[in-house]
């Protein structure tokens, strides 16, 4: 068994690399410059990488891409998106494209509230802990004082605290429920920050509350965190046009399309494995765009799905419809996102997709993400009730499967050509690539 190390983080770079190159892998010089060969030569920028997170041994190259052509409540972007998987960027340009000649996309901010509670025990009579409540709820905004002022300044803050009863569900449980506006940033240290300052109020004063007994006042304080369900923090993306411009083609009926695209949407909302891979779809573009711009994607994630799952069953996120032979596609989702602070003004990526949105506020940009995913989402439909997914995925996909098969440059050019009117599988391509390879020998 591999002995444990003490002190880890205090090591150097490459001392950790040194360790880990002999602790795990037999070719350690291999590793280590492979480890290498991912910095940057900017030793400046190569620094402030390492220093977002700890025991950084090198850097985790993802493709960023931009998908153009988005016209968004009548103004045009390019939007950035950092993803691995082949076919999303050209999905999205693709169903960008298709909008842009039928109006665009429209999107609008509907609420932006924040949330956060205090989790705690408290074992009293019910009554004494709602008059303790509001007899400390002023000072409990009085003492945040201090961390709330500069947001106040921006249009934020506190905007509200209520005390929530949970003993139905767990024996003694109470919670501060609190609610924030924290304009163009996320917020999360802001909310913390006020949440640990409530909870040490609470606590603290309750102490000295006469009406106490001496077990009452004995609040225990379990825990004081942000919530990454944010249900009242939500952004709404549609796009409409009449059914019979639906279809490019005349071999597609454009009723029978939009009959199929509806009913696809109809199973996503009464079918939680479909409505999964569904919204799986949607979270491509959202995360890719959510990421480029220096967010946190586990925190949309959690809160999309924990939406999803609102009225009691995991459902479509998207809703499509026809009425009066106008098709309308929408998304309503939360998201919590933030313009400034974190990785916004660190990252110089982040700088940069952030710049070419136009450095965009957190409402704006909630509405570029929302619109992404829309995208994202009507690309995956329209193939999967079409053409079936796999053709152009495949073709995306193309590429991958001949960088495995160290191809040159030439011969990537060539089997795309050659795979233009073939279906593209992997054991296609790899024969097709062993044959050339052999007939090709010289
Ligand atoms: C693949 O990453 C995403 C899709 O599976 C989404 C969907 O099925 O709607 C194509």
């Amino acid at each position: 068994m591999i002995a444990p190390i003490a002190g880890f983080s205090k090591f150097s770079k490459e001392e950790k690399i040194e360790w880990l190159a002999n602790t795990y892998f037999h070719d350690r010089e291999t590793v280590i410059s492979m480890l290498k060969r991912y910095w940057n030569s900017d030793e400046k920028l190569q620094k402030l990488h390492d220093e977002f997170i700890e025991n950084t041994i090198t850097n985790f190259y993802l493709p960023l891409g931009i998908a153009p052509n988005f016209l968004i409540n009548d103004q045009m972007y390019a939007i950035p998106m950092a993803i691995e998987e082949s076919s999303v960027v050209a999905a999205a340009s693709k169903a960008a494209k298709f909008w842009l000649d039928r109006g665009g996309f429209k999107a609008t901010v509907l609420s932006t509230e924040k949330v956060g509670q205090v989790h705690f025990m408290y074992f009293g009579a019910k009554e004494k802990l709602q008059h303790y409540f509001h007899h400390i709820k002023p000072e409990l905004f009085a003492t945040t004082n201090h961390i709330t002022q500069n947001m106040e300044k921006r249009g934020g803050g506190i905007t509200n605290i209520e005390l929530r009863d949970k003993t139905d569900e767990l024996n003694g449980y109470y919670q501060l429920h609190c609610t924030f506006e924290t304009v163009d940033s996320m917020g999360a240290n802001f909310i913390n920050s006020c949440l640990e300052q409530f909870a040490k109020t609470f606590a603290t004063a309750a102490e000295a509350f006469d009406a106490f007994s001496a077990e009452e006042k004995d609040i225990q304080i379990v825990m004081s965190i942000l919530s990454n369900y944010v249900p009242n923090c939500i952004v709404k993306a549609e796009v409409s046009c009449p059914v019979a411009a639906l279809t490019e083609s005349e071999s597609v009926d454009a009723n029978e399309f939009a009959a199929k695209f509806i009913r696809a949407i109809d199973i996503a909302k009464t079918e939680p494995y479909r409505a999964v891979t569904h919204n799986k779809g949607i979270m491509n573009g959202i995360d890719a765009v959510v990421l480029a711009t220096g967010n946190d994607f586990r925190a949309v994630e959690a809160g999309i799905h924990a939406y999803a799952a609102k009225d009691g069953r995991y459902s479509s996120l998207t809703h499509a419809e026809v009425a009066d032979g106008i098709f309308r596609f929408w998304i309503e989702i939360p998201l919590s996102l933030g313009t400034v602070g974190g990785l916004t003004s660190l990252h110089p990526l982040v700088k940069l997709a952030l710049e070419m949105l136009g450095k965009p506020n957190a409402k704006e940009l909630m509405q570029i993400v929302a619109v992404a995913g829309l995208a994202q989402n009507f690309a995956a439909v329209r193939s999967l009730v079409t053409t079936g997914i796999q053709k152009g995925h495949m073709k995306m996909h193309l590429i991958n499967i001949l960088n495995q098969l160290e191809a040159t440059e030439a011969e990537k050019a060539y089997f795309v050509t050659y795979f233009k009117d073939k279906t593209v599988t992997h054991s296609a391509v790899v024969n097709a690539f062993t044959t050339y390879k052999s007939e090709n020998a010289s």
